[in-house]
């Protein structure tokens, strides 16, 4: 994962068991190019290793306030000045106590006191002690002093009771990092000037890579360049943007959050904790279809008994169709495909956008020279259904031969028109109120 710049973010943890959560979680803010340093309370030190968090983030870990050789390097003060960030993971209910009635007995709650930083916090408690009026009132108190909480998360507990109080996994804490103000790249123009302000777009980009063994993979020529110019589109335009890609040499985008994967498998897993995140979600990457039933463990040696070798392949998920299949209310976002044909480019794309059940579809020809894969040019056909009834005519713009840049401009310009139609319409996505959707565009 990265993101446009790297923000100074201290990682809190006290004494709850899913402080052995907080490896993962201080890695995956490291791999999004975050400076981070860790405080660890006494209690915390049980669960987990100072010296783990030391490997993994490079940084000396602190834990104590009164540690005159630390003191020595980056007083405390120091230290709170230096955050941009404070994120407290986990949270237990004793520690929330302490912050609301504004303890400094540790480090971690002096460095609370002392920093100006954005605060966060995920709380991770036994189900009991979270639905304590005590906590209700400490969670509601730290609100109103302008903590973040995150979470907790509700299901099985490491002390065997079920119910909320589990700490939100790191990948769902670094997500919801990203939309944290501070994450925000400055507005270049007035918020209310940019037309895709307040949406989150996640997209899905180039390649991805099926392994066969240690060595070898299956994958295809996809660069990557039209997904990689629909999310710099849309931050340009004001969205959030995750972009989730898969193996190509381009650069991020600015204000981009791109989430590196490999196989179609991590795609699938990355595209569905964001799609119920997301505005608007559109599949541009180039999904392998099958991958390898099984991955052998040791490089496939060549035999001198046969010249064939025989690999069986399973399918995929088709992760756009079952982003669009998620029908749950306000959490599915208005999903985008892309149909690369060769032939029949419009019969096509219609049978794609129906059998995914998306709303909207965008079609090139690449079968043209100088058009599609790997090149910075495009044409596209977009379509979209003009009602939610079945077998109703479809709306349709074809956007001519231009670069892949302005290209994504004029795709996201078809997907912001039909979520201003579905705004005002009383129907979610499709409906047949707005005459605009389907008369207005070129034939
Ligand atoms: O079926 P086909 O691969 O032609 O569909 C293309 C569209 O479906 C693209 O939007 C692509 O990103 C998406 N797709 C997917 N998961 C797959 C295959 C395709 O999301 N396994």
């Amino acid at each position: 994962m990265a993101t446009p710049s790297g923000k100074r973010i201290l990682l809190g943890i006290s004494a709850g068991i899913a402080a052995y959560k907080s490896a993962h979680l201080a890695r995956l803010l490291k791999k999004a190019g975050h400076e981070v340093r860790v405080v660890m309370t006494d209690g915390a030190q049980a669960f987990i290793t100072p010296l783990t968090l030391q490997a993994l983030t490079g940084e000396a870990v602190r834990t104590s306030l009164l540690d005159p050789e630390a003191e020595a390097g980056m007083g405390h003060i120091e230290l709170a000045r230096w955050a941009e960030l404070i994120l407290i993971a986990p949270a237990t209910a004793d520690l929330m106590a302490r912050l609301v009635h504004g303890h400094a007995d540790d480090l971690l709650t002096t460095l609370c006191l002392a920093s100006q930083a954005e605060k966060v916090m995920a709380p991770a408690m036994n189900q009991a002690m979270w639905r304590h009026p005590a906590t209700t009132r400490n969670a509601r108190q730290l609100e109103a002093d302008g903590w973040q909480l995150l979470g907790p998360a509700a299901g099985d507990q490491a002390c065997g009771d079920v119910g909320p109080g589990r700490m939100l996994e790191p990948e769902a804490i670094v997500d919801a990092l990203f939309m944290a103000p501070l994450f925000k790249a400055p507005d270049a123009a007035p918020a209310e000037a940019r037309p895709a302000q307040g949406l989150t777009v996640t997209i899905t980009a180039g390649p991805t890579r099926e392994p066969l063994d240690p060595v070898r993979y299956l994958s295809n020529h996809s660069s990557g360049k039209m997904g990689y110019a629909l999310a710099e589109a849309a931050a340009a335009l004001g969205a959030t943007v995750h972009l989730i890609s898969g193996p190509v040499t381009l650069a991020t985008p600015n204000s981009v959050r791109r989430i590196n994967v490999s196989s179609a498998t991590e795609m699938a897993e990355a595209a569905h904790r964001l799609a119920g995140q997301s505005d608007v979600f559109i599949g541009c990457a180039a999904v392998a279809d099958y991958r390898a039933a099984n991955v052998s463990e040791h490089k496939i040696k060549k035999t001198t008994e046969s010249d064939e070798l025989t690999l069986t392949l399973v399918k995929n998920p088709d992760i756009i169709a079952e982003v669009a299949r998620h029908r749950s209310g306000a959490t599915r976002p208005f999903v985008v495909g892309f149909a690369a044909e060769t032939r029949d480019l419009e019969a096509y794309a219609q049978d794609k956008l129906a059998r995914k059940g998306l709303d909207m579809i965008v079609a090139n020809d690449v079968s043209q020279a100088g058009l599609g894969f790997g090149s910075d040019s495009n044409a596209a056909l977009v379509l979209w259904p003009a009602s939610s009834e079945p077998h109703s005519p479809l709306g349709r713009r074809a956007l001519p031969a231009q670069t892949k840049a302005t290209l994504a401009t004029a795709i996201l310009d078809c997907v912001l028109e039909r979520l201003e139609h579905s705004d005002t319409a009383s129907s979610p996505i499709a409906t047949t109120q707005n005459p605009k959707a389907s008369s207005q565009d070129p034939q």
